[in-house]
C-alpha cells in the first residue's frame, strides 16, 4: 500500500513505480479527487490492476473509512505500507520558525508525523494476518539540522523519526519492520511549498560527495530494498538516498 501520489513527480509515484516492476499487488491511496484524477491517468499506463482508496488523514472520518475497507481491499493481508505523506502552511515555510503559531504546529506534527502512528495502527492487524511486514517512511535532513525555511516541517521530521524507532520496538515482535528513507531534495508539489529548495538542489550538485541530484526512482529502489528479505533485520533505522550530503560538515 502507498499513500502520498499527488502527480508524476511524487515520490510515492516512484515508489509504486518500483514495487510494480519487482511484481507487487499495489493498492495506493489518494487524499481528495483532484489528486484522483491526477492518480487515474498516471494508473492508465499500468499493465497490473491496481486499486485506489480515498485517505485524509487529517479527517476522523476518512480514517475510519479507510480502516474499515481494509479488510474487503486486502483480505490476505498488506505486507508494505509507504507513508509518503506531508503538509504544513506555506506561511510556516519561511522566515523565522520563532514565530510559528500553534495551528500551524499542530496540524504540521498532526498530517506529516501522528498519520505514521494511525495509519501503523489501522495497518498492522492485516500485516500480522500476512505474517509480518515492512512500513517505510518519507523524512528529510532537516530533521537533524537546520535548514533555512524548513522551519516546523524540521520539527515534524524530527517527530516521524523518533515514532520509527517507537513503533519498530512495538512491532518487532510481530516481524514487522518500521524504517524510513531520508531522501535529497526533489522538485515536488511539496517541496515547491518550501522556500529555497532550488538552493537545496544546487548544494547537493555542489557540495555532495556525489555530487547529483537524486530521483524518484533511486527512493523507488531504496523502498523495494528495505521492504524485502534483504533487510529482513534491518528496522528502526534511516536510510539516507542523498548522495551522501548528510555526511558533510
Ligand atoms: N521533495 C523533497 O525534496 C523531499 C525530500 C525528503 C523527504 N520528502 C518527503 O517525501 C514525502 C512525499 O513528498 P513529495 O516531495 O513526494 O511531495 P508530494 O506533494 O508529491 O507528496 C506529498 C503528499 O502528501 C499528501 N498529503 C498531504 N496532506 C495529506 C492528508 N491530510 N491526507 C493524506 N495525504 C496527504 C499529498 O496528497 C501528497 O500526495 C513527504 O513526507 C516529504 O516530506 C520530500
Amino acid at each position: 500500500m502507498v499513500t502520498g501520489i499527488a502527480n508524476k513527480r511524487s515520490i510515492a509515484w516512484g515508489i509504486a513505480r518500483a514495487y510494480l516492476r519487482e511484481g507487487a499487488s499495489l493498492i495506493v491511496t489518494y487524499q481528495n479527487e483532484r489528486f484522483k484524477e491526477n492518480l487515474d491517468k498516471l494508473l492508465d499506463d499500468v499493465d497490473a490492476p491496481v486499486k485506489s482508496l480515498l485517505l485524509d488523514v487529517s479527517n476522523d472520518e476518512s480514517m475510519t473509512a479507510f480502516a474499515n475497507d481494509l479488510e474487503a481491499m486486502a483480505p490476505k493481508g498488506i505486507d508494505i505500507l509507504v507513508h509518503s505523506i506531508a503538509y504544513a502552511d506555506r506561511t510556516d515555510l519561511e522566515g523565522r520558525f520563532l514565530d510559528t503559531k500553534r495551528d500551524g504546529f499542530v496540524m504540521a506534527l498532526t498530517v506529516s508525523a501522528y498519520s505514521l502512528t494511525e495509519l501503523t495502527r489501522a495497518v498492522y492487524p492485516s500485516m500480522t494476518k500476512a505474517g509480518g511486514g515492512s512500513i517505510v517512511a518519507m523524512t528529510y535532513q532537516g530533521s537533524t539540522r537546520v535548514m533555512p525555511n524548513y522551519n516546523v516541517m524540521g520539527v515534524a521530521k524530527a517527530a516521524l523519526e523518533s515514532s520509527i524507532r517507537y513503533l519498530a520496538f512495538d512491532l518487532g515482535k510481530e516481524h514487522i519492520r518500521v524504517n524510513a528513507i531520508s531522501a535529497g531534495p526533489v522538485k515536488t508539489l511539496a517541496a515547491a511549498g518550501v522556500k529555497g529548495i532550488s538552493q537545496a538542489l544546487h548544494s547537493t550538485e555542489e557540495r555532495a560527495p556525489i555530487p547529483e541530484n537524486i530521483s524518484t526512482d533511486d527512493v523507488g529502489n531504496a523502498a523495494v530494498f528495505l521492504s524485502s528479505d534483504w533487510a529482513r533485520h534491518i528496522t528502526g533505522h534511516i536510510l539516507f538516498v542523498d548522495s551522501g550530503s548528510h555526511i558533510m560538515g
